[in-house]
């Protein structure tokens, strides 16, 4: 039908395989290097945090990996995603341009993360992990991996960053709902958190701090194992079933994306929408503009160097080469707490390097107003970091009313705002500013780079 709002696929169209863009890179991504002797890192190191089905697909160069089915059947519950085409938004714009969104707001946890949180649970289970844990920003990733423990029978606990901890208290319950435990970070439960306690008792954390308590928590036990719910290349290989429905979707709407774009704090979500397409192009496909779009107080992509960094503030974790704020960077406390992170995903970070990708950032007053919009137009109120796609597509659709040309946007929408109410509640009353990031704070940050040979 020509005036569909939703392309809806049935499960039997679930995609079987994940894919994996290390296979079409036009040159291979850095080493990702020992923290103590900077030699390149092999599976054996990683296996002290990671299973070792995950360690494989973290180093793999195959083009699809299969989705084992116990993964295929948990996706089923909500999966495969809606893509709407926002003919509302479009009307309320006056814009040529045709916008379609993939809707990722439809998953229990109320974003895309349970799409790495189930199979990175599932591989845990299966070699005979216990317990998992890891940090949380917005609380989206926490719930996911909550979610993922209780439906595969594994221990979860959640180091989450203390302002979003104070900000949303409903997302702690919903963790605690399946079972899993949830720690304010910094906290006094590991050495990490102490000494960063130590130096700035009222600090208001952040994903650095968070990873280098959940990461230390995990070294300590053998039954125990850390999930990183972005950055590495695994979390976007799994988030790539966002795209690969998508191409489908579209294929049943008879169009084709001239512009991706999606909102970056580690980059799975863009990954995940963009990287099946991108592929193509790589592959001598058609060609087509990927638009990563980051808060202007966290701005890794725009303003950070790339170089090799820790990914946590304890310098616990592998040194990769990305775009970083530098890891000791605490972003200022805005309100989409899953974009505040000094570091970008080594694939995002290399393909932006060589070009493929248009890094962009908005400040969070635009965002919330172009959320506020959305809703009012397509009625689904967006999470804070989903704004920011929302706001660099509606920039180009106005673009394309200016220019008259009809070009055709997709958008990852990856999360819905319904646990972030406290977030709209201060924007409506005016209480939110435009926070800027320290440029002193990122320089001493920087300054602190490791040197490697
Ligand atoms: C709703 C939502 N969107 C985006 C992000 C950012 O992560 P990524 O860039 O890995 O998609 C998060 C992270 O917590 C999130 O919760």
């Amino acid at each position: 039908m020509s005036d569909s709002v939703k392309y809806l696929l049935d499960e039997q169209h679930l995609p079987r395989t994940w894919y994996n863009i290390n296979a079409d890179l036009p040159t291979p991504l850095d080493p990702v290097l020992h923290p103590g002797t900077q030699q390149p890192i092999t599976p054996d190191d990683l296996a002290v945090i990671f299973p070792r089905a995950v360690i494989e697909q973290e180093m793999s160069t195959e083009r699809e990996i299969e989705i084992p089915e116990p993964v295929r059947e948990v996706y089923r519950q909500w999966r495969p995603s809606p893509l709407y085409r926002a003919r509302r938004l479009e009307k309320a714009l006056n814009t040529p341009a045709k916008i379609y969104y993939k809707y990722e707001g439809v998953s229990p946890a109320g974003s895309h993360k349970p799409n790495t949180a189930i199979p990175q649970a599932f591989y845990n289970k299966q070699e005979g992990v216990k317990r998992i844990t890891t940090e949380t920003g917005a609380g989206q990733w926490g719930s996911s991996l909550a979610l993922a423990g209780s439906m595969f029978g594994l221990e979860i606990v959640v180091y989450m960053v203390k302002v979003s901890f104070n900000h949303k208290p409903y997302r702690r319950a919903f963790m605690e709902t399946f079972g899993a435990q949830c720690i304010a970070s910094p906290s006094e439960t590991t050495a990490s958190g102490r000494a960063i306690l130590a130096e700035h008792p009222d600090s208001t954390g952040s994903l650095g701090i968070a990873i280098s308590e959940a990461v230390e928590l995990a070294a300590q036990r053998d039954d125990t194992k850390y999930a990183l719910g972005s950055v590495l290349n695994h979390v976007l290989l799994h988030q790539t079933v966002i795209g690969l429905e998508a191409q489908q979707q579209l294929e049943m709407a008879g169009d084709y994306p001239d512009m991706i774009i999606g909102c970056t704090g580690g980059g799975s979500n863009f990954a995940g929408i963009a990287f099946p397409f991108l592929g193509e192009k790589l592959r001598g496909g058609r060609d087509i503009e990927l638009i990563a779009v980051e808060p202007s107080a966290c701005p890794t992509l725009t303003k950070g160097l790339f170089a090799y960094d820790y990914g946590d503030t304890a310098k616990l974790t592998p040194l990769v080469k990305m775009y970083t704020l530098g890891s000791s960077f605490v972003p200022p406390g805005f309100h989409a707490g899953g974009l505040r992170y000094h570091g970008m995903a080594p694939q995002i970070s290399h393909l932006t390097k060589l070009g493929y990708i248009k890094p962009t950032s908005y400040n969070q007053l635009d965002c919330f107003a172009a959320g506020i919009r959305f809703a009012k137009a397509e009625g689904i109120v967006p999470a804070p970091e989903a704004n920011h796609a929302v706001k660099a597509a509606i920039v180009e659709a106005e673009k394309c009313r200016e220019s008259g040309e009809a070009k055709t946007i997709l958008f990852n929408l990856c999360g819905h705002g319904n646990f972030d109410m406290q977030a709209y509640t201060d924007y409506l009353a005016g209480k939110l500013k435009d926070l800027t990031y320290a440029e002193d704070e990122v320089a001493m940050a920087l300054s602190g780079l490791p040197s490697v040979a």
